[in-house]
């Protein structure tokens, strides 16, 4: 009883509260383009890595929708993650970085890949003396920076290359006001996604990125499995309850972007789902308690498909 008022007060709050806008990417992004420069060469540089065999792109390959397809990434030595690997494109509209907001942006995000020791490994210790060693390096931060090669400065450089990488779409062309930008099956997919309450989540620039939604939300069934799955792992995953410790925050996950998502299988923050079509049957009956038709799904793929844009890496 007490579990069905809550669902229903988080509905009404998510309808009342929450911006159902969904706005086009800014056609002019600011960004320094010298430390972006240097944010990129950090990007594609496995001297990050405690042994020297994984960067950033290994897990964000920028030629695959910003992930790498595996249902959980493998780091240094060879070692499995345990969460899905979300996409780094646009990721600088969200409102806060990984699965559980644990980073308050993309500076801050970096230590938790460079330091974690099944992901990159590595010290910051150990990182700025192996770039220190780099002439190009130690000229590049030097140039940039008064302080040269600091932890700050490496997640600001980062920082600004990931500015760069944006995806606008034949959707945000839609947006803008061109009527021919989508199919007319796309368009009808865009009626379902607005009609059916998708957009109530997936909103803002990003069409998602911006709050945090409890996993299962009306059908907790989905949730119930992963509770069971939870006994067998050591590593379960509650979400922002990993953050706050508050038992209300469990499952509560931020809400993934929709962009590129047709490029970023598999789906959700365990990598269950191994295509598009299932991610949004079962994430519809999960948060709305719907059961679209094959149909309806088919549309809402068809719309999702829209939102895959082109990365133009600097030069
Ligand atoms: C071994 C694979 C791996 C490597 C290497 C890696 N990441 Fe990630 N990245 C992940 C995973 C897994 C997550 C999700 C972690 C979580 O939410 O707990 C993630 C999350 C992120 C996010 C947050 C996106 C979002 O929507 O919340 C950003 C941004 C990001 N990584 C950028 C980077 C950068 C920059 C580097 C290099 C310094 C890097 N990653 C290195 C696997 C990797
Ligand atoms: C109440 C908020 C909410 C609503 C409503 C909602 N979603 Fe989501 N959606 C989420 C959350 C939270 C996740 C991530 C869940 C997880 O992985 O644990 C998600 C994940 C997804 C994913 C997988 C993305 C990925 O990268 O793994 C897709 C696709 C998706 N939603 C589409 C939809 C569609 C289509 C609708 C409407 C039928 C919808 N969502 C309605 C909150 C919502």
């Amino acid at each position: 009883m007490l579990k069905n008022l809550i669902i229903i007060l988080n509905l009404i709050i998510l309808n009342l509260y929450g911006s159902q806008h969904i706005t086009p990417i800014p056609k002019e992004i600011k960004f320094n383009k010298q430390k972006a420069l240097l944010g990129k060469k950090l990007y594609f540089d496995t001297v990050l890595s405690k042994d020297n065999s994984v960067s950033c792109a290994s897990c964000h390959n920028l030629e695959r929708g910003g992930v790498d397809n595996l249902q959980y990434s493998y780091g240094v030595e060879g070692q499995e993650g345990d969460v899905n690997t979300p996409t780094v494109l646009n990721a600088i509209y969200n409102f806060r970085q990984m699965w559980d907001g644990r980073a308050k942006d993309l500076a801050h995000q970096i230590q938790f890949p460079l330091t974690n020791p099944k992901e990159m490994g590595n010290s910051f210790d150990n990182i700025i003396k192996a770039l220190e060693k780099d002439t190009s390096y130690n000229k590049a931060f030097n140039e940039i920076y008064k302080n040269g090669i600091t932890k700050e400065n490496i997640g600001d450089a980062l920082e600004e290359f990931q500015k760069t990488l944006v995806t606008p779409s034949a959707f945000d062309d839609y947006l803008r006001g061109d009527e021919n930008a989508l199919t007319p099956n796309q368009k009808k997919g865009y009626e379902l996604f607005q009609k059916k309450g998708c957009v109530s989540c997936h909103n803002g620039i990003n069409l998602g990125g911006g709050l945090y939604a409890r996993f299962g939300l009306i059908d907790n069934s989905i949730t119930d499995n992963l509770e069971n799955k939870i006994y067998e792992n050591d590593n379960p995953h509650f979400g922002l309850y990993n953050v706050t410790k508050n038992d209300f925050d469990k499952y509560y996950f931020k809400v993934p972007t929709l962009r590129n998502v047709a490029l970023t299988a598999p789906y959700l923050h365990d990598g269950r789902v191994k295509t598009l079509k299932e991610a949004i049957g079962s994430i519809a009956k999960a948060q709305l308690g719907l059961d679209l038709t094959d149909e309806e799904i088919f549309l809402i793929e068809e719309f999702l498909k829209s939102l895959n844009g082109k990365v133009t890496i600097i030069q």
